[in-house]
Formats: C-alpha cells, structure tokens, sequence
C-alpha cells in the first residue's frame, strides 16, 4: 500500500491526508480544500505555494515557473509536488464572495455524441454515471489509457451536471488527440474523468457587463458561461450586455457559428463577433486583441474571460490592461499543452495579476 502523509493547510489548519505518490494539490481539491490553480500540470506557477514544515518532492515543475530561487525560498508547485513526510502549507485560501467550491472527484460515463464540429475539432457529449457539480468554465481531466490525463473545459452549462459537453481540438502528433480521441473512441464508448478544476469560472459578484474572447476550442468555456448566464437572464437576473469574439484561422474554423448567430438575434444584450484570421470572410478580419481594441479603444467597467491558446492569450490580455481594464477584472485560461511544458510555457505576465 502506497505510503500517506498528513499535510496541513495554513492559516486555515486544516489537516487532511496525501498519498506520496499523489499531488498536495489534488489531495487538499478532493478534500473540499480551496488552492489556486490553473494548469494542474506544472506549467503556469499559479499553484506556487510555501511549504513552512517538512519536505516535497517538487515533482515535474516547469523551471520557469519554479526558479532556483523559489525553491531556496521554500516555494513549490502544488499541482505536481508530492509529500515525502508530514508537510505544512501556507496555503492562499480565501475566495471571492459568491463562489461555492466543488470538491474533485472521478467520474465514469458515456460517450453520448462524438462529432465533428469542425475540421479538426470534435465535440464530445458524456453522459456521466453520476452528476458532477462545477462552477460555468471550470475544467475535467480526462484520464487516457496509458494512465496519464488532459484537461478540456467544459462548454455546457452547470444546470446539466449529467451531461457534460467537451470541445476537442486535434493536436498533430498528441498522444491525447491524434493518438486517441481522434483515433479510436466512438460514441458509445466507456470514458472516465475527474473534475470539477480550474479557477477560470464566471465571477457573479462582479455584476458587470462580459468581454468574452477565445480562440480556437477556447470558445468551450466561453459558451458554458454564456449559456449560464442566459439561465440568469431567464430568471429575470441578468441586466448586462456581453459580447464574445471568437479568433480562428478560417472560415471553415468558425464551428458553433449558427448556434451564436441565432442566439445573437434571440436575446438583444448578447453580441458576437467571429473573428476570421488567415483568409477572407464575410465578416470582420482579425486577430482577437485587434478586433478587441477596434471596439473597446476604453474597456473599463466591464469583466473580460480569455481563453485559447498561451499566444492569443497573451496578447489579449495586453490589449485589455492597455484599453484600461484592471487586470482584477481580466480572468484567462491558456490552453497549455505538452509543447509548451516543454518551452517553460508563457508564464511571463504582469505582477499585477496572480491568475
Ligand atoms: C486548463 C486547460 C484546459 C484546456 N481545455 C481544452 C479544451 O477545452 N479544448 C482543447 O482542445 N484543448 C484544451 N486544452 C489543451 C489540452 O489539454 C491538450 O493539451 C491538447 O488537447 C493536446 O493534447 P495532446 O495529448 O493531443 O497533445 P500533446 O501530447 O500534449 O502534444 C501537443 C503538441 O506538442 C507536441 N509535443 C509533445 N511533447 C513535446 C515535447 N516534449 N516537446 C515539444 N513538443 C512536444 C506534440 O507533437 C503536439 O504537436 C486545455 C488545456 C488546459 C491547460
Ligand atoms: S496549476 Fe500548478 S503550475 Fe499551473
């Protein structure tokens, strides 16, 4: 049987048990324990906390992310460090008025729809043996075959917690995507999972008008809060415009594109703006952060959620801080994956912002 720890978790001192061979992160998210995190995989430094008792392995911490001198200071990466005795964390616990936290768990389903949504993008519906509470634009990670696992978002809305609805975009060479997803599952397939992750989720408390900006599959989570906040409208809770840009290469990328148009004409607060890149469009042409500075040369008062690729993410973000939105008011997700692991990621970003 594999060795356990007791890792603590200051200032709230709350004592909870960690395998050794598993993460203080995952240990302290599936006892209902909130830590920071994005990338679950090492790469953004979002989950670097202090270690003030004991020691970790720090496992496979992107050096960018974990310098030298972090790990002098007694600094490591939650999401890959693991306890080698008893540990005391300080961990950064507090959250925003308004969010409830889901603890993580495993999940098992179904594979209900496995579909081409564009070229090189699949939609994959799970009908889940047993219903999963998230917060809109959190993630899961799916476990593949050889025991490793990729987080994807999830673009349905939190008022269906047994059906969950994933994007997938093909990665070329990916052991997830061409080496699995898109090679040999089928619907009607058994898949299992775990969730709900992630801190990239709509923030209610912020009462404000949304700048939703995603590229490619980044649209996922983008859609899971849109889709909530249409349920708020429904409700009479809703009173703020929102518009989403969506950046692809082609026209033939712009998957979801009748879906947000006809919603564009249902509900007259939503606005959406496809962004077509590489080729000519019947529509506006543009990278994301150009369109975004085209509209909102001034983009304070509003709450802005990125999602897509490190890159697009990057830059949007840029363009959001130069058009004046306070960087507590940007929420991003960037979809990192093996490649950018192995670059060290994109984690240079403002010391403003923490997520
Ligand atoms: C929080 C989060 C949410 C995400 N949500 C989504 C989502 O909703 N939809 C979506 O499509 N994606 C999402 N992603 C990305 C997704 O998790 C995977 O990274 C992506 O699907 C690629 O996985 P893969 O196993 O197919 O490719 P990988 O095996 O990770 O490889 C990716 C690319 O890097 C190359 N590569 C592999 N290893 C190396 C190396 N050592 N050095 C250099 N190159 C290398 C591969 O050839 C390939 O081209 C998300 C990522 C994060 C962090
Ligand atoms: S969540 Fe740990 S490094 Fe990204």
């Amino acid at each position: 049987m594999t060795e356990t720890f007791t890792v603590t978790v200051e200032p709230l001192g709350t004592e909870l048990t960690c395998r050794a061979d598993q993460s203080v992160l995952d240990a302290c998210l599936r006892n209902g324990v909130w830590l920071p995190h994005a990338c679950t995989h090492g790469t953004c430094g979002t989950c670097k906390a202090e270690v003030l008792d004991g020691e970790v392995d720090f496992g496979d911490a992107s050096p960018y992310a974990l310098v030298d001198s972090d790990r002098d200071d007694g600094y490591a990466l939650m999401c890959v460090a693991t306890p080698k005795e008893d540990i005391v964390i300080e961990g950064d616990v507090e959250l925003e008025e308004g969010i409830e936290i889901y603890p993580v768990r495993d999940f098992t389903g179904t594979i209900a729809i496995l579909d081409e949504a564009a070229p090189n993008v699949k939609r994959m519906v799970i009908d889940l043996d047993e219903p999963m509470d998230f917060n809109p634009g959190q993630y899961v990670q799916l476990n593949m075959p050889d025991g490793d696992d990729r987080p994807y978002s999830i673009a349905s809305s939190p008022s269906e917690p047994s059906r969950i609805e994933l994007h997938i975009k093909r990665s070329e060479g990916g052991a997830a995507t061409d080496g699995w997803i898109f090679k040999d599952l089928n619907a009607g397939d058994p898949i299992s999972l775990s969730g709900p992750y992630g801190q990239f989720f709509f923030h209610p408390a912020k009462d404000k008008p949304l700048i939703l900006l995603g590229s490619g599959t980044g649209l996922a989570p983008l859609k899971s809060i849109l889709r909530h906040v249409a349920e708020l409208d429904d409700e009479g809770e809703w009173e703020h415009e929102v518009v989403l840009f969506h950046g692809v290469a082609t026209g033939d990328d712009l998957y979801e594109h009748e879906w947000l148009s006809e919603f564009a004409d249902d509900r007259e607060w939503f606005t959406y703006q496809p962004a077509v890149s590489r080729e000519e469009f019947d529509g506006r042409q543009g990278r994301v952060p150009v369109l975004l500075t085209e509209d909102f040369p001034r983009a304070g008062g509003n709450s802005a959620y990125i999602c897509g690729n490190p890159a697009m993410v990057e830059d949007t973000m840029k363009a959001l801080m130069q058009a004046r939105l306070f960087p507590r008011d940007i929420y991003r997700e960037d979809f990192f994956d093996s490649a950018d692991r192995a670059a060290g990621g994109h984690v240079v970003r403002s010391p403003l912002i923490k997520r």
